[in-house]
């Protein structure tokens, strides 16, 4: 049994994690942290981690960026695992999860989907072999309640192609400022928000020939609350570390690399 303490409990991924754990035999929530107040999840909700009594084994954070650096500092001081899926962290948090881990399990991921990180190993595929030649571009689209933009996940999937591509390509987001055709080496990001769309990315690679897109598409939030689930029970007695969905998938693309 994994004992999480979920900090954003009230939110939408909080909700989506509170019922999935509460339909298996693995996962409790113990406690649970939010601004707002809630009596309907059936466990205790403070307003921060400090304050929380109960004994956990893991945090789950889904909140806010602004919110995460005083997370990650009582994590430390109480020397707990941290599962971190919030997205739209700056350079100085990001930061502070890197200085972090060093004390303590810090698993960061901008999706916890299985399917999203599958189609990250098949665009780094696709770019190893199309880069240079096709033009490359993602395209997201989220629900109209999201800040920032363009998603964690698009930047992830970017961040991967660009590895696979010696990290030659400029990112260029959206294109209303650039009045000019498009270089070799852009990279381009695209964000749409409407509706409750719970997440959309198309990786497109364009040649003048023939193009390949990949996509995904979460139909529902509890591909991301089963894979913070997931994440809790793998890094949950872990040495202090920086761990990814790569380090927990690990595995899945390297036989066919060795073909
Ligand atoms: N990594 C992933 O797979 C993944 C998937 C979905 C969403 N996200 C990210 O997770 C975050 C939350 O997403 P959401 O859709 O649940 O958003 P949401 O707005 O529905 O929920 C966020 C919750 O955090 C709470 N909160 C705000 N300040 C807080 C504080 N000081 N302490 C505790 N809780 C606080 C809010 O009141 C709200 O209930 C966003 O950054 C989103 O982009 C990541």
């Amino acid at each position: 049994m994994t004992r999480i303490f979920l900090n954003g409990c009230c939110g939408r991924m909080g909700r989506a994690i509170t019922d999935l754990a509460s339909e298996s035999d693995e996962f409790e929530i113990v406690a649970g942290a939010d601004v707002v107040s809630s009596d309907s999840l059936g466990y205790p909700v403070y307003q921060s981690l400090a304050e929380c009594k109960e004994e956990f084994d893991v945090i789950i954070d889904f909140s806010n960026a602004k919110v995460v650096p005083a997370l990650i500092k009582t994590a430390v001081d109480m020397n707990k695992p941290v599962v971190c899926c919030t997205t739209g962290l700056d350079q100085d948090t990001t930061d502070l999860l890197t200085e972090a881990s060093s004390k303590i399990p810090v698993f960061k991921s901008a999706n916890m989907s299985l399917g999203i990180n599958i189609l990250i190993g098949l665009a780094k595929k696709a770019a190893k072999v199309l880069y240079p030649g096709f033009d490359i571009e993602i395209v997201e689209a989220h629900h109209r309640r999201k800040l920032d933009a363009p998603s964690g996940t698009a930047l992830m999937i970017a961040d991967a192609i660009n590895g696979e591509c010696n990290n030659e390509l400029e990112y260029v987001y959206d294109r209303h400022s650039r009045m000019q055709a498009r270089d070799s080496k852009e990279l381009g990001i695209s964000a749409i928000r409407g509706g409750n769309i719970v997440g959309e990315h198309e990786v497109y690679f364009i040649s003048d020939e023939e193009t390949v897109k990949i996509s995904h598409s979460a139909k529902t939030r509890d591909a991301f609350a089963r894979g913070a689930l997931s994440a809790a029970r793998y890094i949950n007695n872990k040495e202090p570390g920086f761990y990814s969905m790569d380090d927990m998938l690990s595995g899945a693309f390297e036989e066919e690399e060795n073909v």
